[in-house]
């Protein structure tokens, strides 16, 4: 059994998976209205990953035999100024869930619940990926700067991520 405290937390995380799920959305639309398709489809491909993200946590509590209590989803701002500003800000957004993860994993062994702590090293080094994917295309979008040609080849190379179901194991 999972303790209230743990219980509200991972309940919070399921809501900010979903709310960056929610984000990315919105920035792929921006990335679709200037007609970068590439930079549309790596972002849609995230927003699918965050729904996995909070799928996962839903599933654990379901087979913890806890209550899924689901809260209102925010709104995500819509207005983006670049692609270098949409990837800062992915950036920030990814530090901010990393830091939620990681109080999540200190809470978890602080009230001894060994089951939620192992849990929770998925997230732990998932969250490593994320924010090295959003870092490593800040760098392409600085070396390059704004240049339509480089632009157009980072546009190229971010359609081809695929999406791939994520699950735990
Ligand atoms: Fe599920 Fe991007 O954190």
């Amino acid at each position: 059994m999972i303790n209230d405290k743990v219980k509200e937390v991972l309940n919070e995380q399921i809501n900010k998976e979903f709310y960056s799920a929610y984000l990315y959305l919105a920035m792929s639309a921006y990335f679709d209205d200037i007609g970068l398709c590439g930079f549309a489809n790596w972002t849609k491909v995230q927003a699918r990953e965050e729904v996995d993200h909070g799928m996962i946590i839903f599933d654990y509590l379901i087979d913890r035999d806890c209550k899924v209590t689901l809260k209102q989803i925010d709104y995500p701002e819509n207005d983006f100024s670049s692609p270098l500003q949409v990837f800062e800000r992915i950036l920030e957004h990814e530090k901010y869930v990393t830091s939620s993860i990681d109080c999540i994993a200190y809470m978890s062994q602080e009230e001894c619940d060994m089951a939620t702590r192992n849990f929770i090293n998925w997230y732990l080094t998932e969250q490593v990926e994320e924010e090295k994917n959003a870092s490593d295309v800040i760098t392409k979008l600085k070396l390059f700067g704004d240049e339509k040609a480089s632009l157009f080849l980072i546009d190229k190379e971010l359609l081809d991520r695929e999406y791939k179901k994520h699950t735990f194991s």
